[in-house]
């Protein structure tokens, strides 16, 4: 492991900041925090703690078969949430925005569903995504083109229980 990216400090600022907007974005109406597994678990329950409001948490699982360090462009929802999402503003959460198909695929998918509204929130965006055409509403942070685990994230499984994230290049 080369480096440590954001440390544990940052990010639990982050993550409040995050938290706040979010609290203050959404005044009224039944929230759905709808977190993408795996890599947003850790993310997913640091962020519901500092939003101060209501809501409900689920997730939805989608699988992308691809090698270790990058997704093919398969993406597949392996898990559908049980909660009903008429009605409801849906904020989904996602670890890291790559190619930004995950989270295409996702929006198609739950728009369908008659949300009040949908919304995405990702810890980490890499700013390369021409798969992706919706806005990130929040982002944790703006993240280098590097192989980044810890938090949450993964390689080949490995790391996720890091309380940091760090560069594997
Ligand atoms: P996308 O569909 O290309 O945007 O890929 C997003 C998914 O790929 C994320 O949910 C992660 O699971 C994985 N991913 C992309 N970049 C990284 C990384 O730097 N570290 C760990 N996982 C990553
Ligand atoms: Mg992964």
């Amino acid at each position: 492991m080369s480096r440590i990216v954001f440390d544990e400090t940052a990010i639990a600022a982050r993550v409040r900041e995050l938290g706040d907007a979010i609290t203050a974005d959404y005044a009224d109406g039944p929230l759905l925090v709808l977190g993408l597994l795996k890599g947003s678990f850790i993310f997913v329950s640091d962020l519901v703690r500092q939003v101060k409001r209501p809501l409900q948490v689920d997730f939805v699982v989608a699988s992308s078969y691809g090698t270790a360090m990058s997704s093919s462009g398969d993406v597949q929802m392996v898990y559908d949430p049980e909660t009903d999402l008429a009605g409801k503003h849906i904020l989904l959460v996602e670890d890291i925005v790559d190619s930004g198909r995950t989270i295409s695929v996702l929006w198609d998918v739950l728009s369908k569903r008659a949300p009040r509204s949908l919304a995405i929130c990702a810890l980490l965006h890499k700013h390369m995504a021409e798969h992706l055409h919706h806005p990130v509403r929040y982002v944790g942070f703006d993240a280098p083109n590097e192989f980044l685990v810890g938090y949450g994230l993964d390689h080949a499984e490995d790391f996720r229980h890091l309380p940091y994230i760090a560069s594997l290049k």
